[in-house]
């Protein structure tokens, strides 16, 4: 159930029935060259709307402004700074807090957008500013999802313009047609390790470090049907997530 498809009637209806809402959170930056701009925010999108059908959740409106400035240098990237994200964010909480959401379920789909999540999330609470619940996952953090990932691509999932996540956009909106890509440079542990939540350089350096936009992921191994083996398993996950969440 989507909260811009809704009336205010039925929002308060849903509100004398249950107080928790998930907001999909994502990006708006290149997915190389057969990944959607849209990418993180439309997976975060999709598996909160299956989520949401499974759980009877209320579903919020995406937050897909958000920072990503190590991808400018790609054209239809666009990265906010941390202070108007985080600004937004809270805002937005802070909204569904003023009526009465007592459990803010956040499902991200952007690594680069964690550690603010946590900050805000952190510092709200600590504010008292609401008594509101807060709880975020990546539709990664799943270990069904996480065994589909390994099964279908190994290591060929990387870091960025991710095979899964190419796959679920197939699923869910356009297929684009493969070039004929070559298998990305393979990725050292060490580099991994250093660049997790998407800890990348200056623009102008990483596009020359990878000039098609792949961050060691094999986007061409994407198939519409993994998507939609993929989005079944996350919505399912998330779901349980949610429910065992807005219990308590
Ligand atoms: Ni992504």
């Amino acid at each position: 159930m989507r909260l811009d498809l809704s009336t205010w009637i039925e929002v308060e209806a849903y509100l004398r029935r249950c107080d928790g809402i998930i907001v999909p959170t994502g990006s708006t930056e290149q997915h190389g060259p057969i990944g959607l701009i849209g990418t993180d925010t439309l997976c975060a999108r999709a598996i909160a709307e299956g989520a949401g059908d499974i759980a009877d959740a209320l579903v919020a409106p995406d937050i897909g402004y958000t920072p990503a400035p190590f991808n400018m240098a790609f054209p239809g990237t666009l990265s906010v700074s941390l202070e108007t994200f985080s600004a937004l964010v809270r805002e937005v909480i802070e909204g569904l807090a003023s009526h009465g959401f007592g459990h803010i379920y956040l499902l991200n789909g952007h690594g680069a957008n964690l550690e603010p999540l946590k900050a805000i999330a952190a510092d709200i609470v600590s504010d008292i500013a609401t008594t509101a619940k807060i709880r975020i996952r990546s539709w990664w953090d799943f270990e069904p999802v996480n065994l589909i990932r390994t099964e279908l691509y190994g290591d060929w999932e990387g870091m960025h313009a991710t095979p899964s996540e190419v796959a679920i956009t197939q699923a869910a909106h356009r297929i684009i047609e493969d070039p004929g890509l070559a298998p990305p440079e393979k990725l050292s542990a060490g580099f991994i390790k250093t660049h997790a939540g998407d800890r990348h350089g200056q623009p102008d350096d990483h596009r020359r470090q990878f000039p098609d936009g792949r961050v060691g992921s094999h986007s061409s191994l994407a198939k519409p049907e993994h998507g939609h083996r993929l989005l079944a398993a996350a919505s399912e996950a998330v779901a349980q997530d949610y429910a065992a969440f807005v219990r308590n």
